[in-house]
């Protein structure tokens, strides 16, 4: 941990229950200057992972969600006409380097390739920014940390990370919490008692097991605290688990309705 970072009580951290050594593993990544890569599907706690950890470290943390239009200059900064004058405005990757902080790229397959160009002088050894429109060449400091995160699920050939740029992070997978880990989680978030979340979740991880044969992606930990919230605030529990946990999986009626038949026969 940097000497400046102030000891934060645990009870003003994001909220993350972990659910295996990952903290850990980030904590080692941090202190040896190493870049990570989450991997899991949607929803299942990535990001408040990211926030957990930043905040238990002490860094600011710079978020990005990548989409197929970033540009590294999105990342690094461009001139700015500002009353006449041109200035240089620091992307959120140049100032998460300029402060020692943690900068989380989200779905990073989808940005453009001259990202990656970017991103490899910082994930080496090397740890340098190098500012072609400024000519400057920043060094990260030992307190920067570089997080990216993607769904395999959604990985297509022509977006999958090449191995020169997947060689540079550690990673981790992620997946939905096991049961007895994801009852207090929705039930915290939601102020359901956990009591009225287990047959939440036992739904929740019937319907994860089609995925593969009806589904793309099974059900998130996401969905079940909506479906949840929406119980706890008077929903009938027929209604909020269609409206949470059916209705966003499929636009298809037959499995629609295959998926409304195993509610039924899990929830009895
Ligand atoms: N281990 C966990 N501890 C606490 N909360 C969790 C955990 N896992 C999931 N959640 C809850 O699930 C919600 C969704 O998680 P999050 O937004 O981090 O998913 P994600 O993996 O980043 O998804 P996406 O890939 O769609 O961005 C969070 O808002 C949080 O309430
Ligand atoms: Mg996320």
């Amino acid at each position: 941990m940097p000497d400046s970072a102030m000891p934060i009580p645990p009870s003003s951290l994001p909220y993350y229950q972990p659910v295996a050594d990952e903290c850990a593993l980030f904590e080692h990544a941090f202190r040896h200057r190493l870049p990570l890569l989450l991997k899991g599907p949607t929803g299942c706690g990535k990001t408040r992972f990211v926030a957990h950890m930043a905040a238990r470290l002490g860094r600011p943390l710079y978020t990005v969600s990548c989409h197929d239009d970033l540009t590294a200059a999105d990342l690094t900064g461009r001139y700015l006409l500002k009353g006449g004058d041109t200035v240089w405005a620091d992307g959120p990757l140049t100032r998460a380097v300029r402060e020692g902080a943690i900068c989380y790229l989200d779905e990073v397959v989808e940005a453009r390739k001259d990202v990656t160009v970017v991103l490899h002088p910082l994930t080496d050894d090397r740890r340098i920014l190098p500012l072609d429109r400024t000519g400057e060449t920043l060094e990260a400091p030992q307190d920067f940390m570089l997080v990216v995160s993607y769904n395999p699920g959604y990985q297509n050939v022509l977006k999958a990370l090449k191995p020169s740029t997947r060689q540079r992070f550690l990673a981790v997978e992620f997946d939905f919490p096991k049961a007895d880990q994801e009852i207090p989680i929705v039930a915290g978030e939601s102020g359901l008692p956990e009591a009225r979340v287990v047959p939440l979740v036992r739904l929740a991880n019937a319907l994860r097991a089609l995925k593969g044969q009806d589904l793309e992606e099974g059900v998130s930990t996401r969905l079940l605290i909506y479906c949840a919230t929406l119980i706890r605030s008077g929903m009938k529990p027929e209604r909020a688990i269609r409206a949470a946990l059916i209705e966003p999986l499929t636009d298809d009626p037959d499995i629609r309705a295959g998926l409304l038949r195993v509610a039924e026969i899990t929830l009895g």
